[in-house]
């Protein structure tokens, strides 16, 4: 997600724009907020006008979308402000449309925006990643101190998706009237959000009102931050958030970059050492062993006709089947194949 540094933005200082690639139909416009110009992956704005309709179908990207404000139906079900929907590549969604029109996030996070007209979804789609919460009614606040260190007590998160291999997540967060944090904060990861309502204040942007936006890749300095009335945000981070704190206004991004190498080296000596090291060649990347491992190895004297190739398993149990004295003696078949792509990835695209 090569974006380049927004902020700060407010999307209520420009227009709206006619959405006129294919499938859209007519009465959607845009405001685009960030793009990725390699992969056309971006973050928008979106406003239905009033009786606009959407065929059913799917993208070829994955796609994250909140109501911002109004009401938007999906199929026969009514989605009021608040609701987060987290949509696969490929993934068809019934018609949607919106009666009085509606303000909308849209974020397609692997490819340009589409929609192509289907009523099932594409083989390839990981159909169990798709999910969908009524954000503000149907989850409850957990203390920002789920990342350690912490931000300061009043700046509380709603989880809204995570992704398990690369930690990458998709939050609300608050702020509580008269939240103040006074140190100055940078991440290893790219971290965005959009204002869904209030106003926050940061020590080098200044105010982020209603409609604020940031697209902020990693190691920029952001904080101290405050917030005298309250707001909530979402926000997404594209790997994992630690919060590497300090109190130097005038650190730049490739100091925070070699501080980050420093505490890497500091905490996991061997690992830095072996991921820096120039005796190396790794033309494909270190491998995780996990993915490819085989599950069971050849064991003397056991059966090995249900050894796993690392994509399918069998179920096995630890006792010997063909013993005829045991009392786990059963004649049990079942098959069960995974594909073990769908527990890994969020983001694939169907057909390439
Ligand atoms: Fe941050």
């Amino acid at each position: 997600m090569a974006r380049p540094h927004i902020e700060p933005f407010c999307d209520r200082d420009t227009h709206f724009k006619p959405m006129r690639l294919l499938g859209f139909g007519a009465g959607m416009h845009y405001k685009m907020l960030s793009m990725d110009v390699d992969t056309g992956a971006c973050s928008m704005t979106v406003q239905f006008d009033g009786g606009y309709k959407r065929s059913p179908g799917f993208s070829w990207s994955e796609y994250e979308l909140i109501v911002i404000e109004g009401e938007l139906k999906v199929g026969d079900r009514v989605c009021r402000k608040g609701h987060y929907f987290y949509v696969p590549a490929g993934y068809a969604m019934p018609e949607i449309s919106s009666d009085q029109g509606c303000l909308l996030l849209y974020m397609y996070n692997t490819g340009e925006p589409s929609h192509e007209e289907a009523t099932t979804h594409h083989a390839s789609t990981q159909t169990q990643l798709y999910h969908d919460v009524d954000s503000y009614m149907d989850l409850s606040w957990a203390m920002g101190n789920v990342a350690k260190p912490s931000v300061a007590t009043g700046c509380m998160i709603k989880l809204l998706n995570y992704n398990p291999n690369s930690f990458a997540m998709t939050f609300l967060y608050c702020m509580t009237p008269n939240f103040y944090q006074d140190n100055i904060s940078y991440h290893d990861c790219a971290e965005e959000s959009y204002h869904l309502w209030g106003t926050s204040w940061m020590m080098q942007f200044g105010d982020v009102p209603t409609g604020g936006y940031f697209w902020r890749p990693a190691y920029i300095n952001h904080g101290a931050f405050a917030s005298e009335y309250g707001c909530i945000a979402l926000g997404r981070v594209d790997s994992k958030l630690f919060n590497h704190f300090h109190y130097n206004p005038w650190s730049t991004p490739v100091e925070n970059a070699d501080r980050s190498e420093a505490r890497l080296l500091a905490r996991d000596p061997l690992l830095y050492h072996w991921a820096f090291s120039q005796d190396h060649n790794h033309p494909h990347s270190p491998k995780d062993f996990e993915l490819t491992m085989p599950r069971r190895a050849n064991e003397a004297g056991h059966d090995t006709e249900h050894k796993s190739d690392g994509h399918r398993h069998d179920h096995w149990h630890g006792h010997h089947h063909h013993d005829e004295e045991s009392p786990h003696t059963h004649d049990h078949s079942h098959d069960h194949s995974h594909d073990h792509r769908m527990t890994m990835t969020t983001n694939i695209k169907p057909g390439s």
